[in-house]
């Protein structure tokens, strides 16, 4: 008998109209970043990362921490942390044990209201000290607050800021779509703490970090083949640790050119002067609408954030377009709200079957009342595919870039975030696009450098680098 290939129906695009499939390979051409690309791309990240840690600086601002090298294990006691990121606000006290092994860790998640991220300086500390108030409260039950002991407190404040020490932060500027009046330009430590004080919660900021820096070291303390830690959520970024010496903005404080010092890159900035990347009229536009056009170019085409927002753009943009006509005659007003798709909508397209699309049908018909041919549906399937997969790629090409400036040939990269943790596929796209960047051939059985699931950053990460920060203090050496 005569074995017959089954055309599967998964992903087959054959009965896609003409004028669609012409649309959805347009779209293949604007989203996709091919090898060629990718070199291009990690080549003039490697050398932005070496500007920004330059006197003259480059647009990767290239942030020294003060988290000075790796946990050793000596860290212990209790700590609070807060996690100030761009969805939620985090409150956990952290038990370090003595001996490293499983800390204990009780935490309250608290929404971060929009009105707030746009909101005046006050209500935004008010509102935090108010969260860490509660917490405290609810956790020492029966214990009048004043009777407590000052707690140390790790603060993760995830926005690029200039540090001369670790317990405080310049905000350079925000990110992730705040846009809070009066704090730009401003050393945050005391501004909470003020806050902190008239609420009268007895804790004491010991450390301002930045996420990816407390994933670094929470990853580092429990896997030590961790070289960098990366975060893929709402924003985007990585940190990792850096030789004084080979920091030439910092050759003033004559400092020992081996002194480990963590640095958050601020990658999101990569390319603000749009050289390299492959930026479409939706970037553009996303950009142009923006609190802060010209900044975190980089970002905003691979965070979460935005990648709903993109994908909400191409769909208006074809629905317009008088060739396409997608959603013919229908209202699109389910599509016209800005930022009304988050990333995870994108996620729920991405994980329908392919069974004709019937969850993409639901998904489209009960949240933004549109119905959709099957055609169609294969177009939107296709393009949030394009837009996540154009994420894992660009991102890659920044964790290549740390590796190769560092000369890493195999290390563990710890990553957390939304779309790291939830996006379908994120992980193993990134990984693919990692083996092209260095030509890992199939004979290679394990990618040498792998992108893995972090332990807690902004939780124990921060008790981690609270405790250490004391630690030196003690030992008189900060
Ligand atoms: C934005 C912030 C950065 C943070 C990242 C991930 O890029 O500027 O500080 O690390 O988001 O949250």
């Amino acid at each position: 008998s005569v074995a017959r290939r089954t055309p599967s129906r998964r992903g087959s695009m054959h009965d896609v109209p003409k004028e669609l499939m012409d649309t959805i390979h347009e779209l293949e051409k604007l989203f996709s970043v091919d090898i060629n690309k990718m070199h291009v791309i990690v080549n003039r990240f490697v050398s932005e990362l070496e500007k920004g840690l330059s006197k003259e600086g480059g647009s990767i601002p290239m942030n020294p921490t003060w988290v000075i090298g790796y946990p050793t294990g000596d860290e212990c006691g209790t700590y609070l942390a807060l996690d100030m990121g761009g969805t939620n606000l985090r409150v956990c006290e952290v038990e370090l044990p003595e001996e490293k092994g499983q800390f204990e860790i009780y935490q309250s998640k608290y929404r971060l209201p929009d009105e707030i991220k746009v909101g005046d300086s006050d209500q935004l500390w008010d509102y935090m000290a108010e969260c860490v108030k509660q917490f405290l409260i609810a956790n020492h039950e029966g214990q009048d607050l004043s009777e407590l002991p000052e707690m140390p407190l790790g603060f993760t404040f995830s926005y690029p800021c200039t540090q001369n020490a670790i317990d405080h932060g310049i905000l350079q500027r925000w990110t992730k779509g705040f846009d809070i009046d009066n704090v730009e330009g401003r050393d945050v430590v005391p501004l909470f703490e003020d806050a902190l004080q008239r609420k009268g919660v007895p804790v004491k900021i010991v450390a301002l970090i930045n996420d990816t820096t407390g994933t670094l070291i929470a990853s580092a303390y429990t896997d030590d083949t961790t070289r960098v830690g990366c975060i893929f959520g709402t924003g985007c970024n990585a940190a990792y640790m850096e030789e004084a010496g080979c920091i030439p903005k910092l050759e003033h404080m004559k400092l020992d050119p081996k002194l480990p010092i963590a640095i958050n890159c601020e990658w999101g900035a990569f390319d603000n002067e749009k050289l390299v990347l492959p930026r479409t009229t939706y970037d553009a536009h996303i950009d142009k609408t923006s609190p802060r056009p010209g900044q975190q170019l980089f970002e905003k085409m691979v965070a979460g954030l935005y990648l709903g927002e993109i994908f909400r753009l191409v769909l208006v943009d074809l629905h317009n377009n008088a060739d396409v006509h997608l959603f013919q005659g229908q209202d699109i007003f389910g599509l016209k709200l800005e930022f009304s798709l988050d990333a995870s909508f994108l996620s729920d397209i991405e994980n329908d079957p392919w069974e004709n699309l019937m969850e993409v049908q639901s998904i489209f018909e009960n949240k933004l009342k549109i119905s959709t041919t099957e055609p169609e549906r294969k177009l939107i399937r296709r393009l949030a595919e394009l837009i996540g997969t154009r994420a894992a790629r660009l991102s890659a090409c920044g964790v290549a870039a740390i590796c190769k400036k560092k000369g890493y040939t195999s290390c563990h990269v710890g990553a957390d975030g939304s779309v790291f943790n939830k996006y379908p596929h994120f992980q193993e796209r990134q990984a693919q696009a990692l083996r092209e960047i260095f030509n890992w051939g199939p004979e290679i059985k394990n990618d040498p450098i792998q992108v893995v699931p972090a332990e807690d950053g902004s939780g124990v990460g921060a008790a981690l680098i609270a405790a250490l920060t004391l630690n030196r203090i003690k030992q008189g050496i900060h």
